[in-house]
């Protein structure tokens, strides 16, 4: 018996890529909130979400596994970079299963909750291991500008994939689980209605305060401050996803506290970190300032790139130093969170001085549409290109000798 079903499995592993092409064809469909919402309030329907998400979770999958096949081959084949290969292969299967299922039956209903659930521990641990395969990449290969831009290019749009995906799985599991009301009436699955912003930035600041204390036994104070020009009096609320909030802002807390406490003397009193909260009409948008020392300009662009910031080889006190600081992750991936929902996230910085970190969200719930990336031409090109030469100037090392042509006159 376990034989048969061995063998069936593997029948069934082995037809996988048909599946891939197949769905691959189809765009992602982006949803907005308001259909998130939709989705998951008082009439919501578990029917209409089950028939939607084993449609749309194979598109999303396939799509995104299409741009793993384009990797470099001495990235795709590292163990690790397999692995994370071999836990999309299996998800998509497992989905599949459901399409000759009838919406109608009720057991079909608790027992795709089940799947999902199983799917979304089985890729937990997806940005780590990708992160391993990079590293073993890096420590093999000399590496060169042309793959470090496509693997920069994959991984952000694969992250963004995977958020999407687990925002799928997270609003279809949490509205549908059989569990009645939940805690809050304004929270949808994880879609806060009313989601108060400085509350979040509290939130986020003392935990990164805990981490901060624990490490170097002193920690910045917050100013906070907000401004809303819609309501003067009113607390700032969106409708927003607040763990993503959360996420964007620990990671900027534990980047400003570490690099105020680093950039001050022991003995000068620590600089608080400054955060302002502005809603406009069109914008959300959240400033973080420090007094952390900066960084050069020219290094900006390296803080976001999954290439430059791994840190492959480890260092005797990095069990210390994990608290506050990770593997180089931080950034890219709150940059990521605060793109899905049309957003940004961007640094200003003056070396010697202090930096600003500016998140920028959509205020209106009707722009915070989901940003998924879509296999095509456009994206097929972009891992094909092949690197020109430079079509600015590179300036020599050495000073141009002006003697020479005065000679010359
Ligand atoms: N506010 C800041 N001030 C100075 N340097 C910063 C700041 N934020 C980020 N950095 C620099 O950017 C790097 C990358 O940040 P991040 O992506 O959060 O990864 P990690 O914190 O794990 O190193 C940090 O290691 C630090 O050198
Ligand atoms: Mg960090």
């Amino acid at each position: 018996m376990k034989f048969v079903r061995f063998i069936m499995k593997n029948s069934a592993l082995a037809s996988a890529p048909k599946h891939i092409e197949h769905f691959a064809k189809f765009s992602p469909s982006p949803l907005s909130m308001k259909q998130f919402i939709d989705f998951g309030s008082t009439n919501a329907c578990e029917k209409t979400s089950f028939v939607f998400l084993r449609q749309e979770l194979p598109v999303r999958l396939s799509n995104i596994m299409k741009e793993i096949n384009l990797l470099p081959d001495r990235l795709l084949s590292t163990p690790s970079v397999q692995m994370v290969h071999s836990w999309y292969v299996q998800s998509l299967m497992e989905i599949l299963e459901f399409l000759e299922k009838s919406p109608d039956d009720h057991s079909v209903l608790g027992e795709f909750v089940e799947t999902l659930v199983n799917i979304r521990n089985r890729h937990n641990d997806v940005v780590p291991t990708m992160a391993q395969g990079v590293i073993e990449y890096k420590e093999a290969f000399s590496q060169d500008p042309l793959t470090n831009q496509n693997i920069q290019y994959f991984l952000d749009r694969f992250y963004m994939s995977r958020i999407s995906i687990r925002m799928l799985i997270n609003q279809h599991t949490l509205v549908f689980d059989g569990a009645t009301n939940p805690i809050h009436p304004n929270t949808i699955g994880s879609i806060d209605q009313h989601c108060q912003v400085t509350e979040v930035v509290k939130e986020a600041y003392e935990s990164a305060k805990m981490l901060c204390d624990q490490y170097y036994l002193s920690s910045p104070a917050l100013v906070l401050q907000e401004l809303n020009t819609n309501n003067k009096n009113q607390p700032i609320s969106i409708v927003y996803v607040p763990s993503h909030l959360y996420h964007m802002l620990f990671e900027l807390f534990k980047n400003a506290m570490r690099a105020t406490i680093e950039n001050y003397n022991e003995g000068s009193s620590l600089p608080p970190i400054e955060v302002m909260v502005a809603l406009g009409g069109e914008d959300l948008s959240i400033k973080m300032t420090d007094r952390g020392g900066g960084v050069p300009f020219r290094k900006i662009e390296n803080l976001f790139s999954y290439l430059y910031s791994t840190a492959p080889i480890p260092q005797p006190d990095q069990q210390h130093r994990a608290p506050l600081a990770g593997f180089g992750y931080g950034l890219p991936i709150s940059r990521l969170y605060a793109r899905y929902f049309q957003g940004d996230l961007q640094l200003y910085s003056m070396e010697g001085y202090g930096t600003d970190a500016v998140i920028h969200l959509k205020a209106l719930s009707t722009d915070s549409v989901e940003r998924l990336p879509v296999y095509n031409k456009t994206a097929l090109r972009n891992y094909k290109v092949s690197q020109g030469a430079d079509d600015w100037c590179v300036p020599s090392r050495e000073p141009l000798d002006l003697a020479v042509f005065r000679l010359a006159k």
